[in-house]
């Protein structure tokens, strides 16, 4: 296995890199070993507002920067990550557990929303509109909101982050990041090449603090943070949407998933199986778009489960930076136990234990939160992990035989963020596209997520788009100008 890392990182705070007002630090330590990779600073309410004075101080000049320069710096900063892609990736996977090769993954697709919205700066287009009255001359502009928050978490380190930070520095935003407290070394990273790549001082700043409720307060009670951009769980993103009411606050929520997975008699086997443990085992279940509830069509059942068991098993489990390794540590030790609950309680109430089903432990496992990947058979509506997020390597199989049937199934949840199904039906593919009330359908795929689409939910998964043509706007307010008096009437 590879070295772990050992790294100190510090507060980005108006160009300078700056321990907390107080000293005070904090260990960073790898989910599959319980060691220590690293520390940063404990950063404190003094900390944050210093943050927020760096982005007000640096707004008037970056919004008049040109387009051009803004998305020269973001593309800049896509290269600087892919060079940099071994030091970051291995940095996440110590800090995160993830497999290094979907580490080197999560990088890339971090650095591609740079890259991407660096061609969306270039095309912030106001609208001229036809007046009413012919002395009159409408203009539509769309100006940068101000001062950003990004409240980012700890699944996709840099990912979440660079979904943030690309279009508010593309729109002309100025940003103050809080990462989660498990992983602040990568966010570090990333801002590094961020500002290696010659955004200016205050552009970005950064806040590592384990007191997430002290940052939350102190950005929601001033005045100058005009927008929060929250990747993270419903209830917090909940308490969120109370915070912002006091100041009306601008909020984009990318919160929790609960995603069904629908295999139709008619798919083509293999793919529909590698479609699902792409979706469902991706960093070991902890995304937000994992599948969690798997219906498969009584026709090929059988055959779905027996290949499914298949491959499963033969997923190695281990350390994200041993070779070979595809399923990674869980976060901590109350992930392995959410998922633990979840799996027995549905065989308490009837599932079957396929494979799995138990916490792993012994040699290369000792000090880690390790899960061994699980299936279960049999998951009905009475069982918890039909209605709730279990995030973790815990797939649910339940056997439908209509369409309409699938579609009350996987319509069934408070949640509305990701939805698969795979079919060779194109008649039926358009038709349960359009059915799934998800913001994101994969039809035929079990990996969706990429820059130049929307991603975002609908129902308590939140609301806002990242990513995509409209991830911008995001970003951006719409301003009316009524010229009167200058046409010839
Ligand atoms: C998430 O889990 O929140 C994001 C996953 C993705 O972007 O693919």
């Amino acid at each position: 296995m590879a070295t772990v890392i050992d790294l100190d990182e510090k507060l980005l705070i108006g160009g300078e890199w700056t321990e907390a007002e107080d000293g005070a630090r904090f260990d960073v330590n790898d989910p599959g070993t319980g060691g220590r990779v690293g520390s940063v600073p404990n950063g404190t309410e003094a900390d944050v507002k210093a943050a927020i004075d760096a982005a007000a101080a640096a707004l008037p000049c970056w919004r008049s920067t040109t387009a051009l320069e803004r998305a020269r710096i973001l593309r800049r900063s896509a290269d600087i990550m892919r060079e940099r892609a071994d030091e970051i990736a291995r940095t996440m996977t110590s800090e995160q557990g993830k497999p290094l090769a979907e580490a080197k993954g999560e990088v890339e697709y971090a650095a591609s929303f740079f890259e991407w919205f660096g061609g969306e700066a270039e095309r912030i287009y106001g609208e001229v509109v036809p007046p009413m009255n012919g002395a009159n001359r409408v203009l539509v502009l769309r100006q940068p909101v101000g001062v950003v928050a990004a409240i980012t978490p700890w699944n996709f380190p840099a990912a979440m982050m660079t979904r943030k930070l690309g279009p508010a520095m593309a729109a002309g935003c100025t940003s103050v990041v809080k990462p989660a407290s498990a992983t602040p070394l990568t966010a570090a990273l990333v801002l590094r090449c961020i500002e290696d790549a010659g955004a200016p001082a205050g552009v970005v700043n950064l806040i590592t603090s384990r007191d997430a409720g002290m940052v939350a307060n102190t950005i929601f009670t001033d005045a100058r943070v005009r927008k929060i951009s929250f990747t993270g769980s419903t209830e917090i993103g909940k308490d969120l949407i109370r915070a912002s009411a006091e100041q009306v606050k601008r909020l984009s929520l990318e919160l929790g998933g609960h995603a069904p997975y629908i295999i139709f008699d008619d798919a083509d086997l293999e793919p529909a199986v590698d479609g699902l443990i792409a979706s469902k085992y991706r960093n070991a279940g902890q995304t937000c778009v994992c599948a969690n509830r798997a219906f498969v069509q009584r026709g090929i059942y059988d055959a779905f489960l027996a290949l499914l068991k298949e491959k499963v098993e033969a997923m190695p489990v281990g350390h994200g930076l041993a070779e070979g390794t595809m399923i990674g540590p869980l976060i901590n030790e109350a992930a392995v136990e959410k998922a633990h609950e979840h799996v027995e309680d549905a065989v308490a109430k009837g599932a079957t234990l396929v494979t799995g089903g138990e916490r792993l432990t012994g040699e290369g496992y000792d000090g880690g939160s390790f899960y061994k990947p699980t299936i279960l058979d049999g998951v009905t509506r009475e069982m918890d992990i039909f209605y709730e997020e279990t995030f973790g390597p815990v797939a649910g199989l339940t056997v439908f035989d209509t369409e309409d049937e699938a579609i009350d199934y996987a319509n069934d949840s408070i949640y509305g963020l990701a939805s698969y199904f795979h079919t060779r039906d194109y008649a039926r593919l358009m038709r349960v596209a359009e059915r799934l009330e998800y913001g994101i359908v994969g039809a035929n795929a079990g990996i969706i997520s990429a820059a130049n689409a929307p991603f975002g939910g609908m129902k308590q998964s939140g609301y806002g788009r990242e990513g995509g043509s409209v991830g911008i706007d995001e970003y951006l307010d719409v301003k009316y100008v009524l010229m009167g008096g200058v046409g010839v009437v």
